[in-house]
C-alpha cells in the first residue's frame, strides 16, 4: 500500500475504533464508569485510560521518542500485569474527565505524529504495524467494554439494528461438511498486520474430518440441558465436572427460567431465549460436554482454521472464509453493528469454499487446542503479548464475534481464555473424526 493511502487508512481504523470507545464510555453515567460491574472486569474508566496510555507508550514515546504527558507514575496504574482486575477499582485512577482529557490529547500528538512519520525503516514502522497493534488493542478493549456493559445491571443504554434473518435456503443445508485429508497453510507471514502468535505461516497435516455448518444454536443447546446434560458426568472432564458443580452452572450465562420458558437478558433487556441463533457465554468445560453428549468432539485450532481458510480448487488458505477482501456487512456479523449473535444461516455469502458458514463473527468459537507458539514463532513486539500466556492454561477461540471490530479479526486471529470463562462472547461448533477409509 502506498504510504499516503496507508495513513489514510491508519488513522479511519483510530478513528473508528475511537467513536466506539465513545459509545461505550458515553452512554452510561460517571458513576457506572467507574464502578466495577463484576470482579472479572475493569471499571470502563480504566479500560479508557489504559487504552490511551498503551497508545501513548507505543506510539508517541517509542516511535516518536516524545516525552511523558503524564507523571511517570501514572503508567504502572495502567499496566495490566500490575492490577489484576479486580484490584483496579482501588487505585488512584485518572477520573472520568481527566481520562477523556488524557485519551484526547494523546490522539491529538499521535495524528500529529502519523504526518510525518516513515513507515518503514524499523520493523515497528514496516506496513505501520505499530499503529495496526494500536487499533486491534483500542478494538479489543472495546469489546471486554461491551462485555462489561453486558455484566452491567439496570436499564439498557445501548441500542442497535437487528442482524439479518436466515436465508430460507439454510435449513436445506447439511448438518455438517467434510473436510478432506491433506495438507494446508495455517497462520500467516505476509498479513502485515498479524500478530506474533499467528506467525509464522507452516504446513498442517490433517487426517479427514467432519466440522459442522454452523455454530451450535440456542435450540440445540436446549436439546443438552433438557436432557439432564448439566446433571450427568459422564459428558464432562474432572475439572469441568468439578467446577459445574462448585459454581453451580445449570445454563448459559444470563440465562433464567421464567415458568417454563427460557430468557435471558442482553445488555438489560429481557427476553425469550431466540432458539435459531448460536448459544453464546458458555465456557469451555460446557461446550466440551455438550459436544460429548452429542457424540461429537470440539475441533482442533487447525480443523477450525483448514474449515475456514483452505481453498480446494487452489490449494491456497484465503484470509477469510470468503476470500481475501475485507469483511463487509454482507458476509460476516462484526463490529458491535449488531447486539447480538444473527441466526444461523444469515450470511450465506459469507461460507468458506467448503461450506462452513458463519465462522467469522457472530461468537467466538471454543477450540480444543490449548495456546502454543507456531514451529518458528518468536515473541514479538515484546514477550507479554502471547509468549507468557502459551502453556496448559487457556483454550484458544477462534472467528472473532459480533462484538469484534474487522481489524481484529482474520482466519488467522488466535484469541484465548480460561476454561471456565463465560462472560466473553464465545459459543462453539462440533467436529468430528471419520472412519479411515472414507474422505
Ligand atoms: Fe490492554
Amino acid at each position: 500500500m502506498l504510504t499516503e493511502a496507508l495513513k489514510e487508512r491508519i488513522a479511519a481504523d483510530l478513528d473508528r475504533a475511537r467513536r466506539r470507545t465513545q459509545v461505550l464510555t458515553e452512554a452510561v453515567d460517571e458513576q457506572d464508569l467507574v464502578a466495577q460491574h463484576s470482579p472479572l472486569m475493569s471499571p470502563l474508566v480504566w479500560d479508557l485510560a489504559h487504552v490511551g496510555n498503551q497508545e501513548e507508550l507505543w506510539l508517541l514515546r517509542d516511535v516518536g521518542g516524545r516525552e511523558p504527558i503524564l507523571p511517570p507514575a501514572v503508567d504502572q496504574l495502567y499496566d495490566a500485569f500490575q492490577h489484576p482486575r479486580a484490584d483496579r477499582p482501588s487505585l488512584p485512577l485518572l477520573d472520568p474527565v481527566e481520562s477523556r482529557r488524557y485519551v484526547h490529547d494523546v490522539r491529538g500528538r499521535v495524528l500529529d505524529l502519523l504526518e510525518t512519520v516513515p513507515l518503514s525503516g524499523r520493523p515497528l514502522l514496516e506496513n505501520g504495524f505499530a499503529f495496526g497493534m494500536i487499533v486491534q488493542h483500542e478494538q479489543q478493549h472495546d469489546e471486554t467494554m461491551l462485555a462489561t456493559h453486558q455484566l452491567r445491571r439496570g436499564e439498557p443504554v445501548l441500542t442497535a439494528p437487528l442482524p439479518p434473518p436466515a436465508s430460507p435456503a439454510a435449513g436445506g443445508l447439511p448438518a455438517d461438511v467434510l473436510v478432506p485429508a491433506g495438507a494446508f497453510t495455517m497462520g500467516t507471514s505476509t498479513d502485515a498486520w498479524a500478530l506474533d502468535n499467528e506467525r509464522p505461516a507452516h504446513q498442517v497435516e490433517l487426517p479427514a474430518y467432519r466440522i459442522d455448518t454452523f455454530p451450535v444454536s440456542n435450540g440445540d443447546y436446549l436439546g443438552f440441558i433438557e436432557a439432564g446434560g448439566y446433571d450427568d458426568d459422564r459428558w464432562w472432564t474432572p475439572a469441568g465436572w468439578a467446577h459445574r458443580c462448585q459454581a453451580g452452572v445449570f445454563a448459559p450465562l444470563f440465562w433464567s427460567r421464567q415458568g417454563r420458558d427460557w430468557v435471558r437478558r442482553r445488555f438489560g433487556h429481557l427476553e425469550a431465549v431466540p432458539l435459531g441463533e448460536p448459544v453464546v457465554h458458555v465456557s469451555w468445560y460446557e461446550a466440551d460436554a455438550y459436544a460429548r453428549w452429542a457424540g461429537k468432539r470440539l475441533p482442533t485450532e487447525a480443523e477450525w482454521e483448514k474449515a475456514a481458510r483452505f481453498d480446494p480448487a487452489s490449494g491456497r488458505s484465503r484470509r477469510f472464509p470468503w476470500g481475501d477482501e475485507e469483511p463487509s456487512a454482507e458476509v460476516a456479523n462484526l463490529g458491535q453493528r449488531h447486539l447480538r449473535p444473527a441466526p444461523l444461516g444469515a450470511y450465506p455469502e459469507g461460507a468458506s469454499p467448503l461450506g462452513v458458514q458463519q465462522l467469522v463473527g457472530d461468537v467466538w468459537e471454543w477450540t480444543s487446542s490449548e495456546f502454543r507458539g507456531y514451529p518458528g514463532f518468536r515473541a514479538w513486539p515484546y514477550r507479554e503479548y502471547s509468549e507468557v500466556f502459551f502453556g496448559t492454561d487457556y483454550k484458544m477461540l477462534r472467528g472473532g464475534s459480533f462484538a469484534t471490530d474487522v481489524a481484529a479479526c482474520r482466519g488467522t486471529f488466535r484469541n484465548w481464555d480460561y476454561p471456565i470463562r463465560r462472560q466473553i462472547f464465545a459459543g462453539f461448533r462440533c467436529a468430528s473424526d471419520v472412519d479411515s477409509g472414507q474422505g
